[in-house]
């Protein structure tokens, strides 16, 4: 299959390069210049395991290329996917004007019949306004104007593990009313589903999307719920770890995403329960529950300002070092990153912050410059009145919770992911404060 391939942005390059790998010939377009020239050049431009080597492997043969040219990329697509970003607007809704801008380039430039797929996060709906889109740019075009078939195959990529998430995926949704689409998405995945043998699910395209909206929405409530526990297991000598495998044994409930903690960050889960909330209440329901997932995150960093504040007081003239700056391991992404929230409360409290991360911080240099910044962990530690563990790195839940009490001036650590052994940081002096690991005998809630 042709594939044209519209935004290189995480989910778009991940893309692109695990389809060209299953034999299919993509084209990779992003209006970022510079982004472009990058991957021409043969570099990745962000931190993702494993897509280095496969990114070397497809352009290397050919079968993955990159252009600035929509009409090059659309002539010779029989399918074009959509990957460019939909951020927040102020309301909480998603902003849509690059989709819908893209569904009307496709439409102009189209050369022959093809296939617009949505993979961008949209809210429900989102494929009726691009089938209006593109049937007024037909209309304009006149009667010859090839057809344009539009279908929904959301992704569901975690990043950090986003190469091994498409390439294995837990299932695959199609959404489409168009036959030739549903033919043709068959083709393109025929290969995985082969190898993988995952689940496929074929619907309509408002399905398509809300399947995509719910299993965002429904991972950050289960994320909000076990961090709420957390808070009751702190005021009542209750292990939150223990309770959440406790629950998992459970096969109606399983253990994955019961690890309680700062809550979620990232580029997803925020932006989507957000945009849910949105839809919902603009469709007439009032999705009341996704405001409480909302609080009970923000609650959790809060948290962090809270335990810190018991322990010291005033925070103001305090060394305070973050061990961590990503909003979770694998990954220099900073969008909604929990440390990134408490340097900036930090700092307004008039503390020092020093910041550690094994990937991550040329970008804080810019989101935080105010921050010191040190590539070192327990060199970040040095000396500072408490140190907070915002992301669990191999580098930072592996330290020795000896080295860290010697490191430190005041043997604070806050542990904002459970990441260390409760009962080795105890013993080994350290002033240990998990989240909702009451009873961990010598730590303090
Ligand atoms: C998420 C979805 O998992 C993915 O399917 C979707 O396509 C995009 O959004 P991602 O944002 O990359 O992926 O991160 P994920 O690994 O899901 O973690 C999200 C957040 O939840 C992180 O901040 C992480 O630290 C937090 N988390 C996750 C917890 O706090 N506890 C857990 O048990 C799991």
């Amino acid at each position: 299959m042709n594939i044209a391939i519209i935004g290189v942005g995480h989910v778009g390059l991940v893309t692109a390069a695990c389809l060209a790998e299953l034999g299919h010939r993509v084209v990779g377009l992003d209006n970022d210049a510079d982004k472009i020239a990058v991957l021409r050049a043969g570099q990745t431009p962000f931190h993702e395991p494993e897509l280095p080597e496969l990114l070397a492997k497809v352009t290397g043969d050919g079968s993955l290329t990159f252009t600035n040219d929509l009409a090059e990329a659309v002539a010779a697509a029989e399918v074009v996917f959509v990957c460019v970003g939909t951020p927040p607007l102020p309301g909480g809704g998603p902003d849509l004007r690059f989709v819908e801008r893209v569904g009307a380039d496709v439409a102009e430039h189209a050369t022959r019949e093809l296939v617009l797929v949505e993979k961008s996060t949209v809210p429900a709906n989102t494929g009726q306004r691009l089938v209006q889109v593109i049937a007024r740019e037909q209309e304009r075009r006149g009667g010859d104007a090839p057809a344009v078939h539009v279908a929904s195959n959301p992704e569901f990529l975690r990043e950090g593990a986003a190469v091994a998430d498409t390439r294995e995926p837990d299932r695959i949704v199609y959404g489409t009313s168009s036959e030739v689409a549903l033919q043709r998405l068959r083709e393109v995945y025929a290969p995985m589903v082969e190898a993988v043998g995952c689940p496929v699910v074929e619907t309509d395209v408002p399905t398509a999307e809300l399947i995509k909206h719910t299993s965002n929405a429904f991972l950050a409530t289960r994320l909000s719920f076990i961090n709420a526990v957390a808070n009751v297991c702190e005021r009542v000598g209750a292990d939150v770890q223990t309770v959440a495998e406790g629950m998992g044994h459970d096969a109606r409930i399983g253990p994955a995403f019961l690890n309680a903690g700062l809550g979620y960050g990232g580029s997803c889960f925020p932006k989507d329960v957000d945009a849910f909330l949105h839809l919902s209440r603009s469709v007439g329901y009032d999705f009341q529950l996704l405001d409480e997932v909302r609080s009970i995150n923000a609650g959790q960093r809060q948290l962090v300002i809270d335990k810190l504040s018991n322990e010291l007081w005033h925070l103001a003239g305090k060394t305070i070092t973050l061990l961590g700056a990503a909003f979770k391991p694998g990954t220099d992404d900073l969008r909604e990153a929990p440390a990134i929230y408490l340097a900036h409360q930090l700092l307004a409290e008039g503390a020092h912050v020093r910041i550690y991360d094994p990937v991550a911080l040329d970008g804080v240099a810019d989101e935080v410059p105010d921050a010191e910044l040190v590539h070192d962990p327990l060199e970040a530690c040095r000396d500072a009145h408490a140190a907070v563990i915002t992301t669990e790195w191999p580098e930072i839940a592996g330290l020795d919770p000896r080295d860290l009490r010697e490191a430190l001036g005041y043997p604070i650590v806050i542990d904002g992911r459970n990441a260390l052994d409760a009962k080795a940081a105890v013993d080994a002096g350290l002033h240990y404060h998990g989240i909702g690991r009451g009873t961990v005998p010598g730590s303090v809630a």
